[in-house]
């Protein structure tokens, strides 16, 4: 079964995907962190990211893969705080907005997802990479709500000395949220499928909640 779920930065997501993963045994694809480990691989070794030829061959010259907690490896290394990094936040949309790469990652992510029990989530997951997954949902916030989520995260996370500025993180959603709209490929959409949820003033466990009876009424469904 693939469970798909899009929605903007700060939707809770990522949360809700991991939770479904969790309590289901399902593996957990976080896309993001895909486009991001590409990102963080092209400042490391100074490819420029307006050199879609080069960017192409920086993906290919790589082992991606998944950890069953939506975490990427990288050659067999784990990236993990380095993807959250300011120098990745201010880049990775337009890495992401490069057709060829959003082609090399939507392949990497079929090909580890074939055959498994799946729950993905990105911006093009219901739309383009699992167009047809069993359950599709959509997780949206208002971007004050997701912008304080975002901190939050940034602040438990310690991924730099410098702390957090919540006006910097909102400025970045913004911006993001703009770039992922405008996409020529792989634009963030809700799909006329995909059961639409506002999150913004939900706790993540109420989120769950509803996630959850919506999964074990389709499982039930399938199974008659
Ligand atoms: O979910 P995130 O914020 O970690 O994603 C990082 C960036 O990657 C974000 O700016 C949008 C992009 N992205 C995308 O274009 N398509 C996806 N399926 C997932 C992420």
């Amino acid at each position: 079964m693939k469970v798909a779920i899009d929605g903007p930065a700060g939707g809770g997501k990522s949360t809700i995907a991991r939770m479904i993963a969790e309590n289901f045994g399902f593996l957990y694809i976080n896309s993001g962190n895909l486009y991001r480990a590409v990102t963080y691989l092209a400042l490391q070794e100074d490819v420029c990211w307006q050199d879609s030829q080069a960017m192409i061959a920086l993906v290919q010259r790589h082992h991606f893969d998944y950890r069953p907690d939506g975490a990427v490896e990288v050659d067999g290394k784990l990236l993990a705080g380095e993807l959250r990094s300011p120098q990745v936040d201010a880049i990775v949309s337009q890495v992401s907005a490069i057709p060829e790469i959003r082609a090399q990652v939507n392949s990497i992510i079929r090909s580890i997802s074939e055959g498994k029990d799946v729950v993905s989530e990105g911006r093009d997951i219901t739309t383009v990479v699992f167009p047809d997954a069993e359950i599709k949902l959509y997780l949206d916030a208002s971007a004050e709500i997701r912008a304080e989520r975002r901190f939050r995260e940034r602040l438990a996370q310690k991924v730099s000395d410098i702390p957090p500025r919540i006006e910097d993180i909102r400025k970045n959603i913004e911006m993001r949220d703009a770039l992922d709209a405008q996409k020529t490929v792989g634009a963030l959409k809700i799909a006329q499928d995909a059961i639409y949820l506002d999150t913004s003033d939900l706790t993540i466990q109420q989120v769950y909640e509803k996630v959850y009876k919506i999964l074990r009424a389709r499982i039930a469904h399938g199974r008659k």
